[in-house]
């Protein structure tokens, strides 16, 4: 029986190779990934499966992939996948949830303490000799409490609870949420409450964007839903940067509306150097490295080989996408 063919466009580690190795022919592997649109539809004509992480999914990509059954995402996050034209075509999609939870909430809370006591302003003081008085150690320099604070959490998913974990029981907050259902477990261990988006904005100090990018979530951050947070409030996206207005998300910022930021994701990735969040002192702006730990990246990587292969096998359980 001929083996499946694959594409592989991110560099993994050898027992992913091996595990992807021992059931497909591996067409190509490039760690600079395709540079062009073209080139990477001119690969695509011959396989059966892609492994990747945000590469763009839909009709025109498929057209270009007659042989398409599987594509697998080295991500939790799947909007990069067309799931109707995906459909249609009868390419699964997977992702590699589960084992990043722990390492984003992780990430969740480096930004939001970061932004809260002014990590990186503070560091970049001292780094100059700026300690004393007029500088570090001046009273314009001082943070915000993070125990014991209101945190509103957007999206009480499996990275929504683990971050409503360390909240409640590392640091004493008080726990908001809104999600599509209720959460009893994370109402019962963390005693996080539901509320309504509007009411979760005006009453937290701290609000962490954790929701999936749909079409129905992009931009559900915008001036009006900034207009209601408190000036005092710290606003942390880990989750996709076109969930934000970030035009709107700018001017709260420099005009003080809110006090500070704490960013993983922007809008366009890599952000453009230029970028105005850039400049601003009170945003804190990470390169999107959420899962970014060597175990968890070898994890997700494992994941993402056993669900291309799983699923062009059919011999184990792959995570599908939900719909
Ligand atoms: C994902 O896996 O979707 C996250 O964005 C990782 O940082």
């Amino acid at each position: 029986m001929t083996k499946p063919r694959v594409l592989l466009l991110k560099k993994l580690p050898d027992e992913a190779m091996r595990i992807i190795g021992a059931h497909c022919e591996i067409k190509a592997y490039d760690e600079k990934r395709i540079e062009t649109r073209e080139g990477l539809l001119e690969l695509l004509s011959d396989v059966d499966g892609l492994l990747q992480t945000d590469v763009r999914i839909d009709a025109e990509l498929l057209a270009s992939a007659p042989r398409l059954r599987v594509a697998s995402n080295q991500s939790v996050g799947y909007n990069n996948f067309d799931l109707a034209a995906m459909r249609e075509r009868g390419v699964a999609g997977t992702h590699t949830p589960y084992v990043l939870d722990d390492t984003v909430a992780d990430l969740v809370f480096a930004l939001l303490l970061s932004a809260a006591r002014r990590v990186p302003e503070l560091d970049r003081l001292v780094k100059r000799g700026d300690w004393g008085r007029d500088g570090a150690q001046a009273e314009d320099h001082f943070g915000i409490d993070v125990h014991h604070a209101t945190i509103g959490i957007i999206g009480m998913g499996r990275i929504g609870e683990a971050i409503a974990k360390r909240a409640a029981l590392g640091f004493d907050m008080q726990v908001l949420y809104t999600n599509r259902s209720r959460k009893p477990r994370a109402e019962e261990a963390y005693g996080a409450q539901r509320r309504p988006l509007e009411e979760l904005l005006r009453a937290s100090d701290f609000v962490v964007l954790m929701t999936p990018l749909t079409a129905e979530t992009r931009g559900m951050i915008g001036e009006a839903e900034l207009a209601c947070m408190k000036p005092t409030s710290v606003f942390v996206n880990a989750s996709r940067g076109p969930l934000v207005d970030e035009s709107a998300l700018v001017r709260a910022l420099t005009e003080n509306r809110i006090r500070a930021a704490g960013l993983d994701v922007y809008a366009e990735e890599p952000v453009d150097p230029n970028h105005p969040l850039l400049r601003l002192p009170n945003a804190v702006t990470l390169p999107h490295i959420g899962s970014a730990t060597a175990k968890t990246r070898y994890d997700m990587a494992i994941a993402a080989a056993n669900n291309l292969v799983g699923g062009l096998l059919g011999d184990r359980d792959v995570h599908l996408v939900p719909e």
